[in-house]
């Protein structure tokens, strides 16, 4: 993937590429900051499962050498999913979700992935607005999982 920057504001232009291996703890902070951490998953092994393979990634949106947004991106040969979608709380509403999302939805598009899915958990009200803006719907269906680990 290119790394390219995003044309926001003379003084901010972030750019968005992969992940590199002196990102994990800043997205661990990014992502606990964000409320998108929980006990049961363990954060830095989410990050090195996402890198190692071929079929998924994470993107990381970066400021002056500061990772200040990311989203983990990965299909699995019939869906494209993203997880840890976050912005940092002090540059959100600068267009960086919107981008972040965009360059994953190109990731997937790259791979001739067709259809792109994400979880939304219930209590997270607030970011259901920002999905729907960038044209997800709501799908009715009910989510069943098993623990292998
Ligand atoms: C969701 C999140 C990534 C959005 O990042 P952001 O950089 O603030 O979003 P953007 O600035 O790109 O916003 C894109 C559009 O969505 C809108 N938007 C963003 N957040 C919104 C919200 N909470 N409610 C309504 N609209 C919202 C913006 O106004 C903008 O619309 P417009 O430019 O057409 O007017 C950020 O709020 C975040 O990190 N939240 C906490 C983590 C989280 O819940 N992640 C999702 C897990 S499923």
């Amino acid at each position: 993937m290119t790394t390219h920057a995003l044309a926001t504001a003379p003084d901010f232009t972030p750019t968005v590429g992969h992940a590199e291996d002196g990102d994990t703890a800043a997205l661990v902070r990014l992502w606990q900051e964000a409320g998108l951490t929980r006990p049961w998953n363990d954060p830095q092994a989410d990050i090195a499962l996402a890198r190692r393979g071929p079929h998924s990634t994470i993107l990381v949106a970066r400021h002056e050498d500061a990772v200040i947004g990311s989203v983990m991106v990965g299909h699995d040969g019939h869906r494209g999913w993203i997880y840890y979608l976050a912005v940092d709380g002090t540059h959100r509403g600068r267009g960086l979700g919107r981008a972040l999302s965009r360059a994953a939805e190109d990731w997937l598009k790259a791979r001739a992935v067709p259809k792109l899915m994400l979880m939304v958990r219930p209590e997270n009200t607030a970011v259901r607005a920002f999905y729907e803006r960038e044209g997800f719907i709501e799908e009715p269906r009910v989510i069943f999982s098993k623990r292998l680990d």
